[in-house]
C-alpha cells in the first residue's frame, strides 16, 4: 500500500471510531486539524506523511479520558500503523508527537520537538481558538457538566500538568487558563499569522460575554 492509500484507509477507520465523540475531539476536529496541518506543512516544508499521520492520530486516546495515562495513545497508534506496515522510524516519530502535543498548564514547558510535531500542535491549537474554539470550549464544558461562568471563581495559571489536569473550573476561566495564551505559543510562522485573527475574535467574544453578563449591553 502506498502512503496515499494508507492515509485514506486510516481516515475511513477514524471516521467510524470518532463519529459519536461529544467532547470536542470528534472526527470533524480531527479533519480540521488534518487540513490545517497540511496547509502549514506545505508552507513550512515538512515531512508531509508524518504530519498527516500525526494530525490524524493526535487525539487517538487523550490522556484526559484515560485517567491521566499518557501511554494509551502512542500504543494505539503503534498498533494501527503496524497494521499498514509503516516504518519503525515513522511510527516512533508519530508516537512522539502524540505524547508531547497537549497543553498542560500556563507554566508547564512545551515538550514538542520536531518541525512535524510543531506543525500538528499549531493546527490543534488553532482549532481551540477563534469561532470554532469558542464552540468547542462550551461543548467541552457542557460535556463535563461545568458552569459557563462564575465570577466568584478566579482563573488560575497552572504551573504543572497535575494541577491543570485536576482543574474543575468554569468554561470562561478556560479562556484565561489556556485559550488566550495560545497565540504567543505558536511554533511556526504560518501558525502565528493564522492565530492572530482567531485570537482577536476570542477577545471580542469575551468582552461581549462579560458585558451581557452584567446587563450592560
Ligand atoms: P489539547 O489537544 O491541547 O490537549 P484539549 O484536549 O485540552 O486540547 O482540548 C480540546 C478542546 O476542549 C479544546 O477546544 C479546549 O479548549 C476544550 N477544553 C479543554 N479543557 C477545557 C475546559 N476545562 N473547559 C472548556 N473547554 C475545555
Ligand atoms: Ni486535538
Amino acid at each position: 500500500m502506498n502512503q496515499t492509500e494508507i492515509i485514506s484507509h486510516i481516515i475511513e477507520e477514524l471516521k467510524v471510531e470518532f463519529a459519536n465523540e461529544a467532547s470536542g475531539h470528534d472526527w470533524w476536529h480531527i479533519l480540521r486539524v488534518y487540513n490545517t496541518a497540511k496547509h502549514i506543512a506545505e508552507e513550512e516544508k515538512a515531512d508531509m506523511f508524518v504530519v498527516e499521520l500525526g494530525a490524524l492520530l493526535h487525539d487517538i486516546a487523550d490522556w484526559k479520558f484515560h485517567d491521566g495515562d499518557e501511554s494509551v495513545g502512542p500504543a494505539k497508534a503503534k498498533a494501527l500503523l503496524e497494521k499498514y506496515n509503516v516504518s519503525a522510524d515513522v511510527i516512533s516519530h508519530v508516537q512522539d508527537i502524540i505524547k508531547t502535543i497537549s497543553f498542560k498548564g500556563a507554566g508547564a514547558v512545551n515538550e514538542i520537538k520536531t518541525l512535524e510535531g510543531k506543525i500538528v500542535q499549531d493546527a490543534d491549537r488553532l482549532d481551540a481558538i477563534g469561532a470554532i474554539g469558542v464552540a468547542r470550549a462550551f461543548a467541552y464544558g457542557g460535556f463535563m457538566k461545568r458552569a459557563m461562568h462564575n465570577p466568584d471563581i478566579a482563573a488560575v495559571a497552572h504551573q504543572d500538568k497535575a494541577s491543570y489536569y485536576k482543574n474543575q473550573s468554569t468554561t470562561i476561566n478556560h479562556f484565561y487558563e489556556k485559550l488566550l495564551l495560545l497565540k504567543d505559543r505558536m511554533n511556526t510562522g504560518t501558525g502565528k499569522i493564522m492565530a492572530e485573527e482567531r485570537h482577536k475574535f476570542l477577545e471580542e467574544y469575551l468582552q461581549r460575554f462579560l458585558e451581557e453578563w452584567e446587563g450592560k449591553k
